[in-house]
């Protein structure tokens, strides 16, 4: 059923303005929206100011806006002013919502409100009827995540959370699933018999934005790696759903999940990036990695010996998620010189597939060269839809597919429990490098090109 209202705490924040109101507009647009939209949060702003700030923060992100669309979202908004420790908000609140029956509560808010505020709504007794949307890091450990869960489960069943973590609105990660799954071509080779080892690069070519205070008490194993990275990875190695049902895509992934032996210290090396400690809200010894990489093992029947190699980091060369699967060598080298065979795939802008292949070289020897079958996907289709707009969309009709089920998200966390008790020091990294030299180390021949690096090279072969 349809949600008939979207409450928003955290209305005069970040993710707000960035993500969560140019994806309202994308849904007003298209005419999915139509519901009362209540801001809570604790600015004193009034509504002008708040429509106001609405209304940049979409014009900010969408270059042509349709006017009657705009209006009709700013139409629908208010803001409830109020502290999160004061019970009378939450009084106020349920007085504005009295009247609908199945609203959604987006709590885009630090998560050590979670179970405060879900508290406070079980009080005005909203939460019988509401669906709650949790923003990520779930958690900062297998224990917190598993107390969140605990406090948030005496007040919610798990059918009424929805837990984000906005990778999985990507239609580029999705299409991860499609690609194997829809293609008879891929699925018998994509298993240990045919792939030597799986790349995936997650970079940032920026550094931590202003953010240092939330940063800095959660780094990038936290912050991506136990979820975004590990979504992706899933989406790349789970065995097919039986069907394209929630619960049957929940359980295929947290079968691959519990395979993934925990992570070996030597395996991993964190970085941080020269300068992170002068930046505000971090601490002046803090030894946050900007920067992880690591080596893992899917203990399966599929997977069984697989190197899986994951790297992220913020200020690096450039913004890219690319995952690379890597053919093994033909049995015999009969054209020369061995050569890579793999398929990259680019997740972030532009997204799309390159398979790269080895073809004869013109002339009278018979030796290789690389070539690339390349496709974009925004150049073959139009414009991807936005995550949170999908994501919205998705928590509004009460559709559970894109998000995380409680047993993946504590296992995701179980798999690097020892690394975040026992962490190994920090190397400090240049900003602009691909982090610390040692993570070259971790790839028997280094990391395969990815970027506009990659690019080059498969330019430059043609
Ligand atoms: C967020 C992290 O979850 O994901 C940020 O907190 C990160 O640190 C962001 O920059 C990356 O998202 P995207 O969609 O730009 O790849």
């Amino acid at each position: 059923m349809k949600a008939d209202a979207l409450v928003l705490f955290g209305a005069t924040g970040d993710l707000a303005k960035k993500k969560l109101f140019p994806a309202l507009y994308d849904l007003e647009d298209l005419g999915e929206l139509d519901v009362q939209i209540f801001g809570v949060a604790s600015s004193k702003w009034t509504q002008e100011v708040f429509k106001e700030n609405v209304e940049s923060a979409v014009r900010a992100r969408k270059p042509e806006v349709d006017e009657a669309a705009l209006n009709k979202l700013l139409g629908e908004m208010q803001l409830i002013v109020g502290d999160y420790e004061d019970p009378q908000t939450f009084v106020a609140l349920a007085e504005a919502i009295k009247d609908f029956k199945l609203p959604v509560i987006y709590l885009a808010i630090a998560p050590e409100y979670f179970a405060k505020i879900a508290y406070e709504l079980d009080r005005v007794g909203i939460t019988k009827r509401a669906r709650v949307v949790v923003e990520k890091p779930f958690g900062r450990d297998l224990d917190s995540a598993r107390a969140l869960d605990a406090e948030l489960k005496t007040i919610l069943p798990e059918e009424q959370i929805y837990r984000i973590d906005h990778y999985l609105g990507k239609e580029a990660v999705e299409d991860l699933l499609v690609f194997r799954f829809a293609n008879t071509l891929f699925e018998p080779v994509w298993n240990r018999n045919y792939v030597s080892s799986i790349q995936m690069t997650m970079a940032e070519n920026f550094g931590i934005e202003g953010r240092g205070k939330f940063y800095d008490g959660v780094g990038a194993t936290r912050d991506v790696l136990q979820n975004h990275l590990l979504q992706v990875l899933t989406m790349l190695t789970m065995e097919p759903p039986i069907d394209m049902t929630s619960d049957a895509m929940q359980n295929e992934k947290i079968k691959v999940l519990s395979a993934i032996r925990d992570i070996n210290k030597n395996d991993v090396v964190r970085g941080q990036f020269e300068g992170y400690l002068d930046e505000a809200g971090v601490n002046e010894n803090s030894d946050t990695e900007t920067f992880v990489a690591m080596k893992m093992f899917i203990d399966n029947w599929r997977w069984a010996g697989v190197p899986i190699y994951l790297r992220t980091g913020k200020k690096m060369p450039e913004t890219v998620l690319e995952v690379i699967v890597e053919f093994k060598q033909p049995p015999r080298a009969l054209f020369g010189k061995a050569a890579s065979n793999h398929v990259r795939f680019r997740l972030g802008a532009k997204d799309g597939v390159d398979i790269s292949l080895q073809a004869k070289k013109p002339g009278t020897k018979l030796v290789t060269e690389s070539v690339d079958l390349s496709v974009e996907f925004v150049a073959e289709f139009g414009d991807r839809q936005g995550p949170y707009e999908r994501l919205l969309r998705a928590a509004m009709l009460g559709d559970h597919f894109r998000f995380t089920r409680i047993d993946a998200v504590l296992q995701s966390w179980q798999i690097l429990e020892d690394l975040l008790k026992n962490p190994s020091p920090v190397i400090g990294y240049e900003g602009g490098s691909w982090g610390p030299t040692e993570a070259d180390d971790l790839v028997p021949g280094g990391w395969t090109k990815v970027g506009t690096e990659a690019d080059e090279i498969n330019k430059g072969a043609h």
